[in-house]
């Protein structure tokens, strides 16, 4: 059983997208263990998006991501880092099939509505960036019994 950080961003949010990607998740069989709508700060965006310093769309992502609220999320279940990233769809907006999360609702790859953890080092690094262990409220579902 794996957990992933996954984040509406801005976009998403004032796009009224929330529910339609938190149902999209839920209908795939993951379990939602934790959100909250908040504004990430300037160091949490720094430390969430360490490894893209430097990049030339890098300064447009921090000011972007602390904008505005977004909705912070961790899901749990089998495969979910990999699962989740695949019903993300690609990074690049021109790659992202249709039926996925950016390939049906994006335009553009800075603007491209969510974001999931890549590898479960970074799920557990960005979970602690957001969320406080307390925070994390996991629980068994009664039908996993039987799958
Ligand atoms: O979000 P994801 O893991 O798919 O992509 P990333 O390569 O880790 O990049 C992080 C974020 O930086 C992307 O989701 C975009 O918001 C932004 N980005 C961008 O604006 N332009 C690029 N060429 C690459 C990334
Ligand atoms: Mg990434």
């Amino acid at each position: 059983m794996e957990r992933t950080y996954l984040m509406i961003k801005p976009d998403g949010v004032q796009r009224g997208l929330i529910g339609d990607i938190v149902s999209r998740f839920e209908r795939k069989g993951f379990t939602l263990i934790a959100s909250k709508l908040m504004v990430v700060t300037r160091e949490q965006a720094e430390k969430h998006y360490a490894e893209h310093h430097g990049r030339p769309y890098y300064d447009d992502l921090m000011s972007f991501i602390t904008s505005a609220p977004v909705f912070a999320m961790v899901w749990e279940g089998d495969q979910v880092i990999a699962l989740s990233r695949i019903m993300m769809g690609k990074t690049n907006t021109l790659e992202a099939q249709p039926g996925t999360i950016r390939g049906d609702y994006a335009v553009h790859t800075n603007r491209n509505l969510i974001h999931g953890s890549d590898s479960p080092e970074n799920a557990v690094r960005e979970i602690g960036i957001f969320f406080e262990p307390h925070e994390l409220l996991g629980y068994t579902k009664t039908i996993q019994k039987w799958i």
